[in-house]
C-alpha cells in the first residue's frame, strides 16, 4: 500500500518489489548510489528515484584520508602490536611505512568526492594526476590536477584512491593486470564501490608484494569481504563507513524525507536521479 519509499543501499528495488507496491509514487534511497534500484523499470512505471548528493561528499573524502594514513604509517597494526603488549621500547625498523608528502596521489573518478580528497592533498604538497569519464576543468584550474590517460594514472599514482560510482566502465577496472603496472610501493583506496576492484586479485597483488597497501572501505560482494584480504596486514578494512558521522547521517536522513514529502505532495523532489519521468504521464 505505500506511496512511498524510504530505501537503503542494501535494499534491493527491482522488479518485484516495484510491481508489488502499485500505488508507489517514490523511491527515496538513502545515499548517493543508487545501484540498489531498477531505475529503468522504476522510470517506466512512472516513479520517482531521489538519493542525498551533496551532504556526504566532504565527509566521505576526510574517510579517505583516514585510510591513506592509516595505511601508510600502518597505524592499524601500530594499535593492536601496542595493546597484544609487544612494545617493548623504541626501535629504528618498527612498522616502518611510506611517506605521503610530496607524493603523487591519482584519483579514479574526478566527480565531488575525488574532487573534494584532491583539495585536501594540499596540505601535503601532493601533485595530483586524475582519470575520469569527462575532463574536469575546475578541478584543473583549482588545485591544479593534471587529466592522464589510464595507464599513466595506474604507472604514476603513489597513492591511488577510488572515488568512482559504479558504471560499465569502472565495473572491474581494477586486477592483477592494472596491480602490476603499479608502483611496488603504491597504495589503493576504495571507498567509491567494491565492484570496481577484482577483490581476489587484489589479495594476490597485496600477499606478493606487488603493491604495498590498501585501504578499502567498500567491497565486491558486500558484506562478504574476501578471505584472502581479512588476514593482511598491508590491508586496513573498514565497513562502508564513508558517510558515518552523526552529522551526515542526519543530514541524508532529511533529504530522504523531503524528497518524499515534496514527491507526495505533488511536487518535483530535488534530487531526482530519473528526470526522464518528467516526460512520463506523471501520477497524481
Ligand atoms: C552512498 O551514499 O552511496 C554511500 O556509499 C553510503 O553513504
Amino acid at each position: 500500500d505505500a506511496h512511498g519509499l524510504i530505501t537503503m543501499l542494501f535494499d534491493k528495488v527491482d522488479r518485484i518489489l516495484i510491481d508489488s507496491c502499485q500505488k508507489l509514487c517514490v523511491i527515496s534511497n538513502c545515499a548517493v548510489g543508487t545501484e540498489n534500484i531498477d531505475i529503468p523499470y522504476a522510470t517506466k512505471k512512472r516513479i520517482f528515484v531521489t538519493n542525498t548528493p551533496g551532504v556526504l561528499t566532504e565527509t566521505t573524502a576526510d574517510l579517505a584520508w583516514a585510510l591513506i594514513l592509516s595505511v601508510s604509517r600502518r597505524v592499524v597494526e601500530g594499535d593492536t602490536f601496542l595493546r597484544d603488549g609487544k612494545f617493548i621500547g623504541w626501535r629504528p625498523s618498527l612498522l616502518l611505512g611510506v611517506n605521503v608528502y610530496g607524493k603523487t596521489l591519482g584519483i579514479y573518478g574526478m566527480g565531488r568526492i575525488g574532487t573534494a580528497v584532491s583539495r585536501r592533498a594540499k596540505g601535503f604538497d601532493m601533485q595530483v594526476i586524475y582519470h575520469n569519464r569527462r575532463r574536469n576543468e575546475e578541478v584543473e584550474r583549482e588545485i591544479r590536477a593534471k587529466y592522464v590517460d589510464f595507464p599513466t594514472l595506474l604507472r604514476e599514482s603513489d597513492f591511488l584512491v577510488i572515488t568512482a560510482p559504479l558504471n560499465e566502465e569502472s565495473q572491474g577496472r581494477f586486477g592483477i593486470e592494472e596491480f602490476r603496472k603499479m608502483k611496488r610501493t603504491a597504495v589503493i583506496v576504495n571507498v567509491g564501490r567494491g565492484q570496481i576492484i577484482k577483490e581476489k586479485e587484489l589479495a594476490f597483488a597485496l600477499k606478493e608484494g606487488i603493491i604495498w597497501g590498501a585501504g578499502f572501505d567498500v567491497y565486491e560482494r558486500e558484506p562478504i569481504v574476501e578471505e584472502g584480504l581479512l588476514n593482511l596486514k598491508n590491508a586496513v578494512l573498514i565497513p562502508h563507513l564513508g558517510s558515518a558521522t552523526e552529522e551526515t547521517r542526519t543530514k541524508m536522513a532529511d533529504i530522504a524525507i523531503e524528497n518524499v514529502i515534496l514527491a507526495l505532495s505533488g511536487n518535483i523532489p530535488k534530487n531526482l536521479v530519473n528526470p526522464k519521468v518528467l516526460g512520463e504521464n506523471k501520477k497524481s
